[in-house]
């Protein structure tokens, strides 16, 4: 496992390496143990930004910040320690499966007390029941890391009208590992454990996956900037086609359950034949052109 990333695309293959399927969270966490030292400098170089969302949220959910005790599940170097201090919260503990991680976090002088330990699998958090107002937790729900059954003990961990705030990856729930924390997620709700309140998706969990990696293939291939409007590189007169007509689609129609809904994406996307492509892509220069001429002021119907 490489121990230190220079650029962006070694930090994802940094990160990579901690998901690799079979690993297991014993073996994962041992793995996080020796890189303590370079975990901060990766998530910088990917611009990893699901502690300040991690943080952001809880601070919305949460009345009295100041005296607010907040447990940070799977803190890894602090990040979201850091966050939440910045949002007023000072009344934060950390806990990792790692022993270097929570050393080091006794250093950033963001937490009050530490815990090691795994959690879930029959694993139990050594914190009393109740103890806490809201539990954060990034970055760690992912393959090799956190089993779904720890989110019953995080359940018991917080006070009764606490909050529990979990930052992933979207590419969670493509997964078998994402429909398991689901499901469970799910049958801890229909327990009335918990009430799912919410998801937000933001589509830069980190920077790198669009901005930094788009850099490093323009140059590596030497392609043409087109003119772009400085602040929105994002707007894309490629994803109009698509999911303008995907939106008309999906107009009018009501789906019980999630199943359903994808289960007709599935069926739109087999469906759609050369020509639909073909009429997308010829009239992306003309979308590009409008554009830029209208400075992003660009609406059709
Ligand atoms: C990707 S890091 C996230 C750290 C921090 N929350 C952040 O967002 O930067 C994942 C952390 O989860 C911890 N971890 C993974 N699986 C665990 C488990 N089963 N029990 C306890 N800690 C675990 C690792 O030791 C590691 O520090």
């Amino acid at each position: 496992m490489s121990r230190t990333s220079e650029t962006a695309e070694e930090a994802e293959q940094f990160f990579q390496a901690f998901h690799k399927p079979g690993l297991g969270y014993d073996k994962c966490v041992a793995e996080y143990n020796k890189v303590v030292g370079s975990y901060t400098n990766s998530a910088t170089a990917v611009s990893y930004r699901g502690p300040r969302y991690c943080a952001q949220m809880l601070s919305g959910l949460i009345e009295d910040i100041t005296n607010a005790q907040v447990l940070d599940i799977a803190a890894g170097t602090g990040l979201v320690g850091q966050e939440l201090r910045k949002k007023g919260f000072t009344h934060i503990d950390a806990h990792d499966g790692a022993e270097s991680m929570v050393e080091y976090c006794k250093n950033t002088g963001f937490y009050e007390n530490f815990f090691v330990s795994f959690v879930g699998d029959g694993h139990r958090l050594p914190i009393k029941d109740k103890t806490y107002d809201g539990v954060t937790c990034c970055g760690a729900t992912v393959e090799n890391h956190l089993p779904p059954s720890a989110q019953a003990e995080f359940i018991r961990v917080i006070k009764p009208g606490g909050f529990f705030v979990n930052a992933y990856r979207a590419t969670l729930p493509d997964c078998e590992y994402g429909k398991n924390w689901r499901a469970e997620a799910q049958k801890l709700e229909n327990d009335g454990k918990w009430i799912l309140y919410g998801r937000l998706a933001f589509t830069k969990f980190n920077k790198f996956t669009d901005a930094n990696l788009t850099q490093q293939w323009l140059q590596r291939y030497g392609w043409e900037i087109l003119p772009h409007l400085a602040q929105s590189l994002d707007l894309a007169p490629s994803a109009f086609h698509l999911f303008g007509s995907l939106k008309r689609h999906l107009g009018g129609m009501a789906f019980e359950t999630e199943d359903e809904l994808i289960s007709e994406l599935r069926n739109w996307f087999d469906n759609l034949d050369v020509d639909f492509f073909r009429v997308g892509i010829n009239s992306l220069l003309s979308r590009w052109q409008k554009c830029i001429h209208l400075h992003g002021d660009y609406v059709e119907k």
